[in-house]
C-alpha cells in the first residue's frame, strides 16, 4: 500500500469537526472489522474538543472495543486545566471503559512518565524490541509554529527515532511535555490533522506548500497508511488554489 495525502477543506469549523467524527466513526467500523479492536492516539489542544464532544453523542460506537492512547500530555496532574487527558475525559473518554484508557502520567517526573508510557505501549502492542506500535489511528492537531503532538521546532524529540516516547523540554514555555515520537506517529495505519482558525493559516501554508520551511509537522508522514489534513476556510486562507481546492 502507498502512502497517500489528502487536503479537505469545510466550510466552517462545525463542517470540520463534523467531518472528522464521521471519519472516525468510519476507521472505528474499519479497524473492528479487520482488526477486532480500534485503537487511537488522541490529540491535545482546543480543536479536538468538538470531535470528541461529537464522537460522545455518538449513538451505538463501541466503546468496549476501542482503546484511547494520547500523542503527548502536558506536565501536569490529571486535573489540571491544561491536562489533555482532563480535556479529552471530559469531552468523550467518560463514555469510556476505564481499562480502555491509557492517560500518560503528566504529573509524575517527565522522564519517568515517559519510561512508562513506552512501556505501556510496549506491552498493549506486544511490541519486539525496536518495533514501533501501529495505531489505527493517530489525530494530531498543529501549532502556529508548526509544531505537532510536543514535537516543536528546535526541540531534542524531533531527532528521536528510537525512542517510542520522550519527555521534550520547551523552552518557551519553560516545561516539559510528554510525546510520542515521529516513528510512533508514521507508522500509524491513518494520521489525521485537523487545522481550524486564522492563526493557523500561515503554518499551514508553510507546512503544505514550503518544502524548506523544515517544520516538525513535515515530518508526518504515514508509511504505507493515509494521511488527511481536515482543515476549515480560515486556517486555508493562504494555500494557493491548486492545493486548498
Ligand atoms: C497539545 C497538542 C498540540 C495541539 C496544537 C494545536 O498538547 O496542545 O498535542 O500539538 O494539537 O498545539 O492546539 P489547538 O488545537 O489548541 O490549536
Amino acid at each position: 500500500m502507498t502512502s497517500q495525502r489528502e487536503i479537505r477543506v469545510l466550510s466552517t469549523p462545525q463542517d470540520l469537526f463534523q467531518a472528522a467524527a464521521a471519519e472516525i466513526v468510519a476507521l472505528v467500523s474499519d479497524a473492528i472489522r479487520q482488526r477486532g479492536r480500534f485503537c487511537v492516539a488522541l490529540s491535545g489542544g482546543s480543536t479536538p474538543k468538538s470531535v470528541y464532544s461529537i464522537l460522545a453523542n455518538t449513538p451505538s460506537l463501541p466503546w468496549d472495543r476501542m482503546y484511547f492512547f494520547f500523542g503527548d500530555e502536558r506536565h501536569v496532574p490529571p486535573d489540571h486545566p491544561d491536562s489533555n487527558y482532563r480535556m479529552a475525559y471530559e469531552a468523550m473518554l467518560f463514555k469510556a471503559p476505564k481499562q480502555n484508557v491509557f492517560r500518560i502520567h503528566g504529573e509524575q517526573d517527565a522522564e519517568a512518565a515517559a519510561i512508562e508510557y513506552a512501556q505501556t505501549l510496549r506491552t498493549f502492542f506486544h511490541l519486539q524490541p525496536g518495533e514501533f506500535p501501529r495505531f489505527d489511528l493517530v489525530l494530531l492537531g498543529i501549532g502556529p509554529d508548526g509544531h505537532t503532538a510536543s514535537l516543536f521546532p528546535g526541540t531534542s524529540a524531533l531527532d528521536e527515532n528510537k525512542r517510542l516516547v520522550v519527555a521534550n523540554w520547551i523552552e518557551k514555555f519553560k516545561t516539559f511535555r510528554i510525546t510520542i515520537t515521529f516513528p510512533v506517529i508514521n507508522q500509524a495505519t491513518f494520521v489525521m490533522f485537523l487545522v481550524s482558525g486564522p492563526d493557523k493559516s500561515d503554518a499551514l501554508r508553510q507546512v503544505i506548500e514550503n518544502e524548506s520551511a523544515h517544520l516538525p509537522s513535515q515530518k508526518i508522514r504515514s508509511v504505507d497508511g493515509k494521511l488527511l489534513w481536515l482543515v476549515d476556510k480560515t486556517a486555508a486562507s493562504l494555500l494557493s488554489s491548486a492545493t486548498g481546492k
